[in-house]
């Protein structure tokens, strides 16, 4: 590639530059430092920026979002501390989403096809229920579904179906979670796996760097 002819000035940053200047103080000075500043208070400034956040949102310290007018989360959500959003794109949390500490929701890549290293964007959806282990990279585009678990270190590169256990880099499923109804607060891993929803990795395909989860977890 040749940075030399890199050219971004087709991007839409979504936003004028003195709102994206403010914002980097702001961000500066409200989240990416140790200081306790409320998670109310957090939440305020997000939506202050055009961010959508509902309620109850815990925000942890040196929580880096690139742009929050490119953000939408639901009520009863968790981000931990360091957790990164680069939200180049739309990034949607739904409700009842953990995000744990270190994570990285990353909508933005370049194309290596292109000489000119062009960047590339595209969204990512957390679906309701999800848990996003501690250390995980989800990359563009990917849709994190309803009830499911990304283990600690994951990289995610594929839609993770719903209510799956997912863990690796590439992530693959692992198995499907089954939650008891007689317990509203725990729940129950099934410990049988389903093989169309463990598949072994074919090593070819990891030598090439191709993703293994689809939706249907095959
Ligand atoms: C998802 C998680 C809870 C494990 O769930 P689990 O199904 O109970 O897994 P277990 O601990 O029983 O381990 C099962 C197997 O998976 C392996 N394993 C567990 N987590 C793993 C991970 N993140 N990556 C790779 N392998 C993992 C274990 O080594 C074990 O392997 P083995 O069967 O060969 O011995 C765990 O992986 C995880 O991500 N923890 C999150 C920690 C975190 O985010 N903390 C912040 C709190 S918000």
């Amino acid at each position: 590639m040749k940075l030399e002819i890199y050219d971004n000035s087709d991007f839409n940053r979504g936003a004028p530059r003195w709102k994206r200047g403010l914002w980097v103080i702001v961000r500066g000075v409200f989240f990416q430092n140790p200081c306790p500043w409320g998670s109310a208070f957090r939440s305020a400034l997000l939506r202050a920026f055009g961010a959508k956040i509902g309620k109850k949102v815990g925000i942890g310290s040196n929580v880096n979002i690139s742009f929050p007018w490119r953000l939408v989360v639901g009520d009863h959500v968790w981000m931990g501390d360091d957790v990164g959003i680069l939200s180049l794109a739309q990034v949607t949390i739904e409700s009842n989403v953990c995000v744990a500490r270190r994570s990285f929701l990353c909508t933005g890549s370049h194309d290596v096809r292109r000489e000119d290293f062009k960047t590339k964007v595209a969204p990512i959806l957390i679906r309701t229920g999800s848990w996003i282990a501690i250390g995980s990279l989800i990359l563009p585009g990917v849709t994190i579904g309803e009830g499911a678990v990304v283990s600690a270190g994951s990289v995610v590169l594929k839609d993770v179906p719903a209510n799956c256990l997912v863990r690796g880099n590439p992530a693959t499923v692992v198995h499907e979670i089954s939650r008891g109804p007689e317990c509203a607060k725990a729940y129950r891993v099934s410990r049988v796996c389903d093989k169309s929803l463990s598949p072994s990795p074919d090593p070819a395909a990891v030598v090439e760097g191709s993703p293994h989860i689809t939706k249907d977890g095959r």
